[in-house]
Parts: C-alpha cells; sequence; structure tokens
C-alpha cells in the first residue's frame, strides 16, 4: 500500500492542529487504500492522537532521542513518544542532518532505537546540489543507507526509506520523476544487496517540493511508493488533494 505522509516540521500549534484535522479528516473520509500519515511537531502529538484515535490517519514523529530516558535536556525518547500511539518515526532528515550535524552514526544508533521499540523508521536520505553536480548521487545515497543499516542488515524490511535530493526541498524545484525513479529504482537493488534474505516490503517515498500539481506524476513512477510531503502537507486542502491524486 503506498503511503502519503505529511511532515510539518516547525508548523503548526496544537490549536492548529485541531483546525487543521477538522478540515483535513472530512476530505479524506473512507479512503482505505493508501496509508496517510501526520507528523506533527511534539507539541501536537497530544491533541493529534486524541482526535485520531480509532481514525485511520495514522500518527508519526520527526525526531527524538536514541536513549530511553536520562539527562538530555530538551529530547524526547521514543518510550513517551509510544503513549501518543505513534506508528512511524522520521530519521535522519537532511534539516536534522545539515543544521543540527547529525552524523550517519547517529542516524544508526536512532534506526537501531527505533526498531527496538517497534516503531516503523522512515529513513531519510538524498543529495546535497554539489554532490549531484560531481556525479556522486548513488554514492552518497548508497554511503548514507550503508552506514545507517549498519549491524541492521537484517532489518531492511522493517523500515521505509524517503528519498528526498536536498536541492529540491523547499525550493519549488522537485527532482523530475524520471530522476527519481533512477534513485528509487537504486535504493530498493542495494537493499538485496545488504540483506541476502530482503523481501522487498521497504518502502521508497519520494520527498522535494511535492505539491497537487505534481504529485500524481511521481506515484505514477514504478518504484516512487508514497511521498513524503513538507510545505504543502500544511495546508489541509492541499494535502488532501495529494493524498487523492492517484
Ligand atoms: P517540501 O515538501 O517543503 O519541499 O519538504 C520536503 C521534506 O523535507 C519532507 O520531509
Amino acid at each position: 500500500m503506498k503511503l502519503i505522509a505529511a511532515n510539518w516540521k516547525m508548523n503548526l500549534t496544537p490549536s492548529q492542529t485541531k483546525e487543521y484535522f477538522e478540515k483535513f479528516l472530512p476530505l479524506v473520509e473512507g479512503i482505505k487504500d493508501r496509508e496517510i500519515l501526520i507528523c506533527p511537531p511534539f507539541t501536537s502529538l497530544c491533541v493529534a492522537n486524541e482526535i485520531l484515535r480509532d481514525k485511520w490517519v495514522k500518527l508519526g514523529a520527526q525526531n527524538f532521542h536514541y536513549e530511553a530516558k536520562g539527562a538530555y535536556t530538551g529530547e524526547i525518547s521514543l518510550i513517551m513518544l509510544k503513549e501518543f500511539d505513534i506508528s512511524y518515526v522520521i530519521v535522519g532528515h537532511s534539516e536534522r542532518r545539515w543544521i543540527f550535524g547529525e552524523s550517519d552514526e547517529l542516524i544508526n544508533k536512532k534506526l537501531t532505537a527505533a526498531l527496538q521499540y517497534g516503531i516503523r523508521p522512515i529513513l531519510c536520505v538524498g543529495e546535497r546540489i554539489e554532490e549531484r553536480e560531481a556525479g556522486l548521487t548513488f554514492k552518497v545515497v548508497e554511503t548514507q543507507i550503508r552506514i545507517a543499516l549498519s549491524g541492521l542488515e537484517a532489518y531492511t524490511d522493517s523500515l521505509d526509506i524517503a528519498y528526498e535530493p536536498v536541492w529540491a526541498i523547499g525550493t519549488g524545484n522537485p527532482a523530475t520523476p524520471e530522476d527519481a525513479q533512477l534513485v528509487h529504482a537504486f535504493i530498493k537493488e542495494l537493499l538485496f544487496g545488504i540483506n541476502p534474505n530482503h523481501r522487498g516490503e521497504t518502502r521508497v517515498l519520494y520527498g522535494g517540493s511535492v505539491n497537487p500539481q505534481n504529485s500524481s506524476e511521481f506515484l505514477k513512477m514504478k518504484d516512487v511508493d508514497g511521498l513524503l510531503v513538507g510545505g504543502a502537507s500544511l495546508d489541509p486542502e492541499s494535502f488532501a488533494k495529494i493524498v487523492k491524486s492517484f
């Protein structure tokens, strides 16, 4: 089943979250043939969980600390998140990597923790513009995935991966669906190389300037198994259009 996910990033307060769902839920009522996921900020998880309880729309978190508890001022653990019925966590988003300095090694620790706690990770990978221009896209994506999955090779089916080229995020300049398809096919092939027992259950999502006008073109691609949407997910009508665009 395709996964259409919203990453709200640092947007929408708890009261705005409530207003969002009042508009969004009727627009996607009855849609059961695709998974819909909302990843709000931590501060909206409580209200979102109350609204989404017994609903088909799933809830995810954008970030977490890999330890269960302890002296980590300002951090949130997976034990805490589990109380909000989180189904997914985003790991290694490029904003975490490039603004907050998360390394591939830290991302590996986070992935390990998410798998331990039984919350399905969405691992984000993608090249920066200078890496793309140097012809390094596949190498960068491969390195990010290999280090993230180091020691976790047997669990390749227990996560989803989002290909989000950094230059396409929030720029209005998406990858072409054909370019995304090439990277998605490469990622799927790579997973079979990493785990000889891989069953091919990992979905590869595309993210980066997805909007209601271009979403269906991405979803037509053979190896695009869903979308991770930032800016265009903040408006309930626009995200509902993306959800319904195939
Ligand atoms: P935009 O859709 O705003 O480009 O953001 C994509 C993204 O980073 C989703 O995680």
